[in-house]
């Protein structure tokens, strides 16, 4: 199959940082992470001043990869000092948005970057423990990094006098039960206590009350496997990738509908056309519809969307987020209002109940969408979703609430019309059962997509 190249535009947005090391041989093994320039910006950071290190990332303008975009720099600073406190680092290695892929690969191919970062973060924030809270169904990744904190340990890297630094340092790796509330970063840290994942209220914030109520940073696996390469490179290398206010590299995880879906590690700013570019065109056959710039709390944009920089102020500039850049690609012949409901069962499925407006939003809006897909849908249908999201945004106790209106409101917004075509009877219902009347069961929803799902 013929696949069109990558322009020099687009081949010029890739920059390989934190993948560099993907593609070699065994560089999950601490020997060859040592070949490959492994713990030399470990060794570099222990002879600096930990605040100096935290002026550094600051000054680089790293902003946390796990959605929301805070500066790194700034919630490191936030950390009281001489408080007479333990201070914690959690990385959040929950992963569970839709579509979002690049923290387990980085863990998988490099899990020693990952623990150089967190052993120069938790130097700066003067952190003596630190954790890893990885989502419970990625044992192999789980297994990967307790080795790598075992081989870590033996070499000098980890524990008491790290390198003869009299720093000392423990990682502990947390495997979580498969929650998606348990990336919500409060929520997690109820559950690394030990008790139901929810979240917890704010103020007061992590900073200052976090794990057993201790001074606590919680950032993403990407975002602390960023900071070695700001040591070594320095804030203006950093800076000379990405945007004045979105610096560095990203690594954008591609999915669906292109030739070669995958991790892209490109400068933030990168188009979704460059993506596509990248990732070998769009599929044969398939012309782009629509699609998410960081997951499916990310409101969906459309094919009008294709120029606009994936970085946090392109997005911001057209009603939609950043977000994790999981960037899945959805063609002509994909359903906007099917994959619309498949995305709100996985909200309702993983609302944690503690809040009215998610608990009870999410459920009916499964049903709503579901009448619509079953041919019974009314033409005040929509009215009632967007009054539900409108519940639901802003009023719910943390963001899982708030995102989980994102593909409804999008998608009403770009394509109201594929909702009347179901509800105006132009479009076969893809659902035979009796949900219309309301009676249907999570059994015969089953049972129903595998018969008619297209
Ligand atoms: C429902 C929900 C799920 C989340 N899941 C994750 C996750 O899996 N990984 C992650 O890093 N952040 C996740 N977040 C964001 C975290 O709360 C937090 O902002 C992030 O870990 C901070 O790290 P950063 O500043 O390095 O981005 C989630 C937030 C919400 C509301
Ligand atoms: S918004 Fe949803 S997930 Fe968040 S606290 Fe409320 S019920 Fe739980």
């Amino acid at each position: 199959m013929n696949m069109p190249d990558p322009s020099p535009a687009a081949l010029r947005k890739l920059a390989p940082v934190l993948t560099k090391r993907w593609l070699s041989p065994d560089a999950w093994r601490i020997d060859v992470y040592e070949q490959l320039d492994g713990y030399m910006a470990l060794r570099k950071a222990l002879t600096a001043d930990p605040d100096d290190l935290i002026a550094l990332v600051k000054a680089a303008g790293l902003r946390g990869r796990g959605g929301a975009g805070f500066p790194a720099g700034l919630k490191w600073q936030f950390i009281p000092q001489n408080d007479g406190k333990p201070h914690y680092l959690v990385v959040n290695a929950d992963e569970g948005e839709p579509g979002t892929c690049k923290d387990l690969p980085l863990m998988m191919a490099d899990p020693h970057s990952l623990i150089e970062g967190i052993i120069i973060a938790s130097y700066a924030i003067r952190a003596n423990r630190a954790f890893i809270y990885i989502r419970g169904e990625a044992v192999h990744a789980a297994r990967r990094l307790r080795n790598a904190v075992s081989e870590a340990t033996s070499l000098g890297y980890l524990g008491t006098d790290i390198l003869g630094s009299g720093f000392d340092l423990d990682v502990v790796v947390h495997s979580g039960a498969g929650a998606y509330i348990c990336g919500e970063e409060t929520a997690l840290l109820e559950s690394l206590e030990g008790r139901r994942g929810q979240p917890r209220l704010r103020p007061p914030f992590p900073a200052t009350h976090g794990l057993y109520a201790s001074p606590t940073v919680v950032n993403n696996v990407e975002t602390i496997a960023s900071v070695p390469y700001i040591v070594l490179g320095g804030a203006a290398w950093f800076r000379s990738m990405g945007t004045e206010k979105s610096p560095g590299p990203k690594i954008y995880s591609v999915s669906g509908r292109v030739h070669r879906p995958g991790q892209y590690e490109c400068s933030l700013g990168v188009t979704l056309g460059e993506l596509i570019e990248l990732a070998g065109g769009m599929a044969e056959g398939h012309q782009l519809k629509f699609w998410t710039p960081g997951g499916s709390s990310t409101p969906m944009l459309t094919a009008e969307h294709i120029h606009v920089p994936l970085d946090f102020e392109g997005m911001a500039s057209v009603g939609t987020m950043l977000g994790t850049t999981a960037v899945q690609v959805f063609s002509d012949a994909d359903d906007v209002v099917y994959a619309t409901y498949r995305w709100i069962k996985f909200y309702h499925h993983e609302s944690c109940g503690k809040c009215t407006p998610c608990r009870e939003g999410n459920y009916w809006m499964v049903r709503i969408l579901r009448r619509i897909l079953s041919g019974a849908g009314r033409p005040e249908d929509l009215d009632l979703l967007l009054d539900t999201c409108g519940n639901l945004l802003g009023r719910s106790f943390c963001a899982l609430g708030d995102g989980a209106t994102s593909p409804v409101t999008s998608s009403i917004k770009y394509f109201r019309q594929d909702y009347l075509d179901y509800i105006e009877g132009r479009r076969e219902p893809i659902f035979q059962d009796a949900a219309a009347s309301g009676s249907s069961s999570e059994a015969t929803d089953a049972e129903a997509e595998l018969a008619g799902a297209r």
